[in-house]
């Protein structure tokens, strides 16, 4: 049986990350892209914290499509090709090969070497389904190689991965995922619901702490993409709803004065001083949707859990 192909369309030790990722420490106050804490470790460690039963979304979005897959699809058709936005262990999309019955599957991930497993794997159990792997980068753009075919298609985006994404920079990306959709294009979308505040922090603040090793782990990609001598003792985690803009916030927080160095750069950060590493923006059900009709899509269903904790939408 075949491996899938494999394109790789980013590349980890591009002068361009190092550049992003220095400017960014430089920034003030400091932040760098949540992209930076997926390697196959911080890959490892995200599939961890799914399994927390203080990580709601990946159960409930899981229990929305448990219910509802059905309905989903008879919205969408069968025989597409089901391009799998930041793919991670392709699970989710695994799980929904039998009921949306996809011609092919395109998974997209930035954490490559992650990805080349979760797929390989993926292929075994489904040998039928033709797959290609694509490592890219897609927060400034969604570009896809022509070798992901022509066919119509379905864009999966589950994991409420766009509330990584301010609302204009989530409204750039909608954009551009409905022009790589194309015509007869559809979208697949979870996303996380406005919810009580200490249910979202006990989420992004497990006390297991694995969310911790997770924010954690990102002082050790600054060594290995930018030299930087980043000492993970120095740092603590800090989840934090900021309820004005609706986001979960994830910071490393210096636990003294700490003096991050690197080729051709130096951050000083005074004790308590931070690192923004990720928002993850909550929405409500009528925001989102306002969303996706101001990126172009027409046509929207909602199906949520009982809580109205998370919800998933089709768009065309
Ligand atoms: C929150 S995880 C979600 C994983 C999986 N789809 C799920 O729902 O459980 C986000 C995924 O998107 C990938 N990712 C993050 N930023 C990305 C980017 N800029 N380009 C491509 N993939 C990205 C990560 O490597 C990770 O696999």
């Amino acid at each position: 049986m075949a491996t899938p192909r494999f394109i790789q369309l980013h590349q980890e030790d591009s002068a361009a990350l190092r550049l992003e990722l220095a400017r960014g420490l430089s920034a003030s106050p400091a932040m760098v892209s949540p992209k930076f804490l997926y390697d196959a470790l911080g890959s490892r460690l995200f599939d961890a914290i799914t399994e927390l039963p203080e990580y709601y979304p990946t159960r409930t979005e899981r229990a929305i499509f448990d219910v509802h897959a059905a309905a989903m699809a008879a919205c969408i058709g069968p025989g597409r090709t089901m391009i799998d936005l930041g793919a991670g262990s392709c699970e989710k999309a695994a799980r929904l090969f039998g009921v949306m019955q996809p011609a092919r599957y395109v998974a997209v991930d930035i954490s490559v070497d992650y990805l080349r497993q979760a797929l390989d794997s993926l292929q075994r159990q489904h040998p039928r389904i033709e797959m290609l792997g694509v490592g890219a980068d897609f927060s400034s753009s969604l570009v896809l190689p022509p070798e992901a075919g022509r066919g119509e298609r379905l864009l999966f985006y589950p994991g409420s991965s766009i509330g990584n994404f301010t609302p204009e920079q989530a409204l750039r990306l909608l954009r551009q995922v409905r022009d790589v959709g194309g015509a007869g294009g559809a979208l697949l979308i979870g996303i996380d619901l406005v919810k009580d505040r200490s249910v979202l922090e006990r989420a992004y603040d497990d006390p297991l702490q694995v969310t911790a090793a997770f924010n954690l782990n990102l002082l050790r990609r600054l060594d290995t993409l930018l030299g930087c001598d980043a000492r993970v003792e120095d740092f603590s985690h800090v989840a934090l709803f900021n309820e004005r803009d609706s986001r979960i916030e994830m910071h490393l927080q210096a636990r003294r004065d700490v003096t991050l160095r690197w080729p051709g750069g130096e951050r000083r950060l005074a004790e308590g001083e931070r690192i923004h590493t990720e928002n993850s923006y909550k929405y409500t059900v009528e925001g989102f949707d306002r969303l996706l009709r101001e990126a172009g899509f027409t046509r929207t269903a909602c199906w949520t859990d009982p809580q109205r904790w998370f919800a998933v939408f089709v768009a065309s």
